[in-house]
Order: structure tokens, then sequence, then C-alpha cells
């Protein structure tokens, strides 16, 4: 079955790299963007031109960010997360790209040096002016207190936002060229839980495909770029690498 095509070319390949996205975070009880029940199913995105230009647009953001982060505070690392964890320890796998600002790959062991967030980092929040880094307690304090104003930053007045990267924002300059750097070595890539429909970052997979490694596609539902996989599994992340999360 799958599960063993897997196994097979992960024990084969030189460099395996896993490309996540919010699928593999969804057994944690947080949920993606675009299925049934999706973030972007409920509220539209809000554009980067439009959070540094309307005051009422970072109110927004913060009181959306907060009804989230209470109920997700607590999420831990799910199978998908724990399997990879248990992969980059036995040398099995070269690198975790993702798109995910959970920080849910962290949690599960994964170190700096083995992790490219393509998207940043949702657990804590930068003044974009000056760049001061603010825990998110701080923020909601100031949220709280002010009756629902996002607070400016003390040191320069410049905008308080979470260090994620909303539509319309540069792409971080080193993620992309560490994500590039390991595509490129990659033999095997492996999508999870991604529709792969917000560029640039579905280029990874396109781009390893087209230097010649190995493209498996994990998710519930078909991608644009199923034909080009050497392997779609049509299944939930947690349920086809479980057998990865276990001790050999
Ligand atoms: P999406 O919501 O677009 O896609 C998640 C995919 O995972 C969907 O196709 C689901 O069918 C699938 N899925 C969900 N749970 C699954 C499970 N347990 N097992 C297998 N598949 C599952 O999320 P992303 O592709 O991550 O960017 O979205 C990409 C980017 O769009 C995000 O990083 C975010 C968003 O806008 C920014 O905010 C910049
Ligand atoms: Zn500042």
């Amino acid at each position: 079955g799958a599960q063993a095509q897997l196994s097979d070319w992960l024990d084969a390949a030189h460099c395996a790299v896993a490309f996540t996205g919010a699928g593999i975070s969804t057994e944690c009880g947080i949920p993606d963007f675009r299925s049934p029940g999706g973030l972007w199913t409920q509220n539209k995105p809000i554009p980067f031109d439009v959070f540094l230009a309307m005051k009422s647009a970072r109110n927004e953001a913060w009181k959306r960010k907060f009804v989230l982060e209470s109920a997700f505070a607590g999420a831990r690392p799910g199978r998908g997360h724990v399997a990879l964890a248990r992969l980059l320890e036995q040398g099995k796998l070269g690198g975790v790209i993702t798109q995910n600002i959970d920080g849910l790959h962290q949690a599960s062991g994964v170190g700096e040096a083995d992790l490219i967030e393509l998207h940043g980092n949702g657990t804590y929040a930068t003044c974009l002016d000056c760049g001061t880094r603010y825990e998110l307690g701080w923020v909601k304090a100031r949220f709280d207190t002010s009756g629902g104003i996002a607070p400016d930053c003390p040191h320069c007045g410049g905008p308080i936002k979470a260090a994620t990267i909303s539509f319309g924002q540069a792409m971080p300059e080193t993620e992309m060229r560490r994500a590039d750097a390991l595509t490129r070595q990659s033999d095997l890539f492996i999508v999870l839980g991604s529709s792969l429909v917000v560029f640039p970052a579905a280029q990874f997979p396109l781009q390893a495909k087209d230097n010649g490694a190995r493209l498996v596609i994990v998710n519930r539902e078909p991608t644009d770029f199923d034909h080009l996989a050497d392997l779609v599994v049509h299944a939930d992340i947690g349920d086809v690498l479980a057998p990865f999360a276990r001790n050999a």
C-alpha cells in the first residue's frame, strides 16, 4: 500500500523533505483555511496594506487572533508532527518546510535547523517599524484594558502585528533562500495537508518535481498538482503517518 511505498522511498532517499500545510494540524483542533469551516470560509483575510492603513483593521485582526488563541493555545502536536520529528531523529528526513504558523513542529521537538517557516510564526508579535518583539499576553492585556484597541509600539509608535505573513506582505528572505536550497537538494518531496493554491509557497513542490525529485502528496482532497505526483494519498495525514510515529 501507500505506507509501504512511502516507507521504501524514505529509506532510499538521500534528502527527503516534508512540506506541510494546515491539514497536518486539523487533528490538533486547529481549523485549516479552505475546507468547510476553514478560517477563510468564516472571515476574509485582511490584506497587509489594509492592516497598515487602517487602525480598525488592526483592531479586527487582533480581535480574531485572540478568539483563535483562546481556543487553540493548548493545542498539542498530532500524529503527523510526531512522525516527522521521529523521521528527523532517525536521519530519514532532511528538513521540514512549513506554511503553518502554529508552532506545532517545534512543540513536537523539531529544531530550528530542521524547520523553515515560510509564513512566519503566530505565537508572538513584532513592531513592523522597529522590530521589537512582543508576547501575545502583553498585546492582549493592552487590547483588553483599552476595550479592543490594538496597541502601538511603545518605543516607536509603529503598528504591532503577529509575526506571520499576510497576503500582500513580503516573504521572509532567509526562509525563502533556505527553502530553495533544501528543495534543490531534495530527491523525495512530501506534501502534507496543503491545498497548494498559495504562491510562492506552492512553487516548492513544483520545483522539486522539476529537479527530478519524487513527489508525494498526502491530502484529504485532490489538489491541482496531483497529476504531477508519483504517489497521491487522499486520506488523513495522522492515519497515513501513524506507523512512522511509533517507536521503531
Ligand atoms: P488550506 O486550508 O488551503 O488546505 C489544507 C488542505 O489540507 C485541504 O486541502 C484539506 O483537504 C487538507 N486537510 C485538512 N485536514 C487534513 C487531514 N487531517 N489529513 C489530510 N488532509 C487534510 O491550507 P494551506 O494549504 O496550508 O497563508 O494554506 C496555505 C496558506 O493559505 C496558509 O499558509 C495561509 C493561508 O492563507 C497565509 O496566511 C499567508
Ligand atoms: Zn516599534
